[in-house]
């Protein structure tokens, strides 16, 4: 099977994004990212792909005078880089229905909660608050709700009282770098299914 093109999104650190680009090297995921975009021009992102020979743009919101443009800047990129699965790692905007609509069932997101509690930003301190003992983090589908998209992979992760927002995100952080390289690895087998809401996982208990 020919490797699937990436396109992933960032805005900041790329943890992730690295995680991913360990996967692809170490041959867990059969994939090349094609091009990565950035929204934030110093993204420290952007220095994990420098002298890997990977495409990197910056496209920033205050370039263009509508969200609407901005997005088309994003596609166009995409599709010049011949992307077929847009990863969202770490990318802090909601996207509009005609980037959704230019990448139907192809685009993911990682968030740091067990969806559908803690959606939004700061999912973390928002489970701190709440005193919930299990929180974790969930790769899923991006629709135009927020965090809102079919569910591919969750993991729990515990959350101790003497927790704060910092060190359960770090925990948090171990299992999502795990948890995302495994759920593009299924997308590009064609492990994944969309049945409605619920995402079908192909011989669910085969690694
Ligand atoms: C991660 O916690 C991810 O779940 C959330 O944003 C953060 C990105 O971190 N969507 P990084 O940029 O991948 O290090």
């Amino acid at each position: 099977m020919s490797s699937t093109v990436l396109g992933v999104l960032v805005s900041g650190r790329g943890s992730n994004l690295q995680a991913i680009l360990d996967a692809i090297r170490e041959g867990k995921i059969n994939a090349k990212i094609g091009v990565v975009i950035s929204d934030k021009k110093d993204a420290f992102a952007l220095q994990r792909v420098k002298g890997l020979g990977i495409a990197t743009e910056v496209i920033e919101r205050k370039d263009f005078a509508t969200k609407r443009q901005f997005e088309e800047a994003l596609v166009n990129t995409l599709c010049e880089h011949n992307v077929e699965l847009v990863v969202l790692a770490g990318f802090m905007r909601l996207l509009g229905s005609d980037f959704i609509s230019a990448y139907p069932g192809k685009i993911m997101n990682i968030h740091p909660a067990l969806l559908p509690s803690f959606p939004g930003l700061n999912a973390q301190k928002q489970a701190i608050e709440y005193g919930v003992k299990m929180s974790g983090c969930t790769v899923h589908f991006v629709d135009e709700g927020m965090d809102s998209g079919p569910i591919i992979l969750q993991q729990a992760v515990p959350v101790a009282s003497s927790d704060t927002a910092e060190t359960l995100a770090a925990r948090i952080l171990e299992v999502e770098h795990v948890l995302y390289p495994r759920a593009i690895s299924l997308y590009c087998k064609g492990r994944l299914t969309l049945n409605g809401r619920q995402v079908v996982i192909t011989d669910e208990n085969v690694k």
